[in-house]
């Protein structure tokens, strides 16, 4: 394990405002930058804009503005956005900085003295929007449209270009790449998208063109006025530049913290990241970097785009929502190893149901039973009964599993383990029932109290990296400093002896109310046979896409009773793995005894909006299949399939 961490975001077009999924990127690189400081790492957190380029130099044309006095209007929007969302970076680097203009200039020199570049002439096609340059595999060429191919990268028409330009030789390392990516599968996570790269390699790598002729708004090309540097040749290199590689003045420095530890970036950009860069860094005989690449998000399942008027602004979700809950929503909805979809009805779902009630309730609750009791702070008084203990090691197993998920930037799943922290909490206050104890045995009421604060106190610092203003707000009431020596003390058990106040404070989430949901029949969730067969017969053809929104997801049943007054209905907790712990209500009581439930593992339906039944939040459905004489069965799941598995 690394004793620091380098970790970056890309380094963002100026010419497109932040959005949702630059959002995204750079809450993530915050998420373990945050992490890391806590656990005392020595960390650097980059990110930046990237401000050369074609398309950069069109755009402040058409403003009418010259391009730095353009570009230096737009870096103000990222620089606020990061702000108002806490990002925590250590430094953000501008492409127009003169130290990497002039390190960049020092890096061609390089190359050039190692035999790594050469000068021809460039025939093909470009794709301005993406800044690449195409291979054929990259073009669709549409009949009777020979001189207008499409480029697959962005969808947009494809630029003949024909120009004399400086080459990088990439051809040569198309070997070296190869034996790297097989020696080290870890260097893209998730590994499967390793997988791709390897295939665009091995299907032959042409040298680079690594300037452009003719443009003017870029590196100027040493020893060579006619050219500045490709845009991409120019980017990548932030990462080195902005540590100061190349930069004498700052002599070996960056050396501490090269080869980066998490680059984080999307799927869109992973052949630069995968193939150009480690190339580009091993004609320097650097080491590899390690990149973490997520899927590409959509709103409301369209793609983002101006035209369809759905681009998010992060300004607007933080003045609708906290910063703070958008984070969270980002990070533990969206899941890191797929493309993922936003959408505004669950952020304010998941608000609701994970913070403004699990998390937010469950401190409100104690805060004010501590305060009707006066009970302003509990020093070491933890319980030591087995109820305690069973938390107490629930915890300290759950950090493990924690720790590893963070490590590798599954993020998503990381949280998913301290919201069942957090549900283990709740568990344990309802059924202690301290507001029955203070009456008959104080020091147990007392004991019941600090168990609850400390165990809240231990979740609440995973959850800082995610919500840092709402921590700080929480550990304020507790008395105590986020950083990272709690943190530690957390990791070797001290954190239980910490004396904690029990301050009331106001509640730390709001509850959203509801979009209106359509009418739902009042005690049916699941379909029995005689209404199934009652439906239209004719049936309706849905396409794969209408498929895909229903989300099956694998879920054990850990704990099953009885709804008093109902006929139909059995109240159920179900561990659904990366998609949480959560209340599931099913119409089985004619079929099934409690006991027949608890401990089975099967299929739930995980993205239905939650529902009241008997006045109980049912936060999803089980599936259950009729068997000849109309009795409900459990569809049957293999035991290896692990909780939260989705059905493909
Ligand atoms: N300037 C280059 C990157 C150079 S890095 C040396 C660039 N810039 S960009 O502004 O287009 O940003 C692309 C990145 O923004 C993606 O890789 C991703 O990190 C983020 N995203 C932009 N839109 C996104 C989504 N719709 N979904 C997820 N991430 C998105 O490419």
């Amino acid at each position: 394990m690394s004793l620091k961490w380098y970790v970056t975001t890309p380094i963002y077009y100026v010419n497109a405002r932040p959005h949702v999924g630059t959002l995204y990127s750079t809450v993530l690189a915050d998420v373990s930058a945050r992490w890391k400081r806590l656990m005392g790492i020595p960390v650097f957190f980059l990110t930046g804009t990237d401000e050369h380029g074609q398309k950069v130099a069109e755009a402040a044309e058409k403003a009418q503005k010259d391009p730095r006095a353009f570009v230096d209007t737009l870096v103000p929007d990222f620089v606020s956005v990061w702000k108002r969302y806490n990002i925590s970076y250590d430094h953000f680097v501008r492409t127009t900085d003169e130290s990497h203009v002039t390190a960049v200039q020092k890096w061609i020199q390089l190359l050039q003295e190692r035999g790594d570049i050469y000068k021809s002439v460039y025939e093909g096609w470009y794709d301005q929007s993406q800044e690449a340059f195409l291979t054929d595999k990259d073009l669709e060429f549409r009949p009777g449209l020979p001189d207008q191919p499409i480029s697959l990268l962005s969808g947009n028409v494809a630029r003949r270009v024909s120009e004399e330009c400086y080459f990088f030789r990439l051809s040569a390392y198309q070997g070296r790449l190869l034996h790297f990516y097989k020696e080290h599968p870890d260097f893209i996570t998730p590994h499967e998208r390793l997988q791709e790269v390897i295939s665009f390699v091995e299907s032959g790598l042409k040298d680079l063109s690594i300037s452009r002729k003719g443009l003017t708004w870029g590196i100027p090309f040493p020893g060579d006025p006619e050219q500045v540097v490709y845009v991409w040749a120019d980017a990548l290199n932030n990462y080195l530049t902005a540590i100061g590689w190349g930069d004498e003045k700052r002599g070996d420095a960056w050396k501490s913290w090269w080869p980066a530890d998490m680059q984080v970036m999307a799927k869109d950009i992973v052949r630069f990241h995968a193939v150009y860069w480690p190339a580009f860094l091993m004609a320097l005989g650097l080491e590899m970097p390690k990149l973490l690449v997520h899927g590409w998000i959509t709103v409301d399942g369209k793609k983002m785009s101006k035209s369809l008027g759905n681009v998010v602004d992060p300004m607007v979700l933080a003045d609708k929502y906290a910063p703070d809950v958008v984070r969270y929503y980002l990070v533990r909805y969206l899941a890191v190893t797929q493309d993922a979809n936003f959408s505004y009805a669950d952020l304010e779902h998941r608000a609701n149901t994970d913070l403004a009630n699990d998390f937010g309730n469950l401190v409100n609750r104690l805060l004010v039973l501590a305060a009707k009791h006066s009970v302003i702070e509990v020093r070491g008084e933890i319980a030591s009964d087995e109820a305690a203990e069973r938390l107490k090691t629930f915890a300290a197993e759950m950090l493990a599993q924690f720790e590893q998920e963070m490590n590798r930037g599954y993020f998503h799943q990381a949280y998913a383990h301290v919201q069942r922290l957090v549900h283990a909490i709740n568990s344990y206050f309802h059924e202690q029932e301290p507001w029955k104890l203070v009456a008959k045995n104080r020091d147990q009421f007392v004991a019941v109290l600090a168990t609850t604060a400390h165990a809240i106190g231990y979740a609440a610092t995973l959850l800082y990296p995610v919500m840092p203003q709402t921590i700080e707000k929480l550990f304020e009431a507790f008395g105590v400093l986020v950083g990272s020596e709690n943190a530690r003390q957390l990791l070797n058990g001290a954190w239980w002896e910490q004396p904690l106040t029990l301050r009331q404070i106001p509640p730390l989430f709001i509850k959203y109310e509801p979009a209106a949901q359509p009418a739902q029949p009042k005690e049916t969730p699941v379909q029995s046979n005689e209404q199934k067969t009652s439906q239209p017969s004719e049936k309706t053809v849905i396409t794969i896409d209408d498929l895909a929104k229903v989300e099956l997801v694998v879920g054990t049943i850990t704990h099953a009773e009885d709804v008093p007054n109902s006929e139909k209905i059995y109240r159920m907790t179900v561990d659904l793995g990366s998609c949480g712990v959560r209340t599931i209500c099913a119409g089985v009581k004619q079929s099934f005894a409690v006991t027949d439930l608890i401990g089975k593992k099967t299929i739930f339906v995980a993205n239905l909006p939650p529902r009241k039944l008997m006045g109980i939040e049912s936060q999803g459905m089980m599936l259950v299949v009729p068997d000849a004489q109309g009795k409900q069965t459990l569809v049957s799941i293999n035991e290896a399939v692990p909780n939260g598995t989705r059905l493909r």
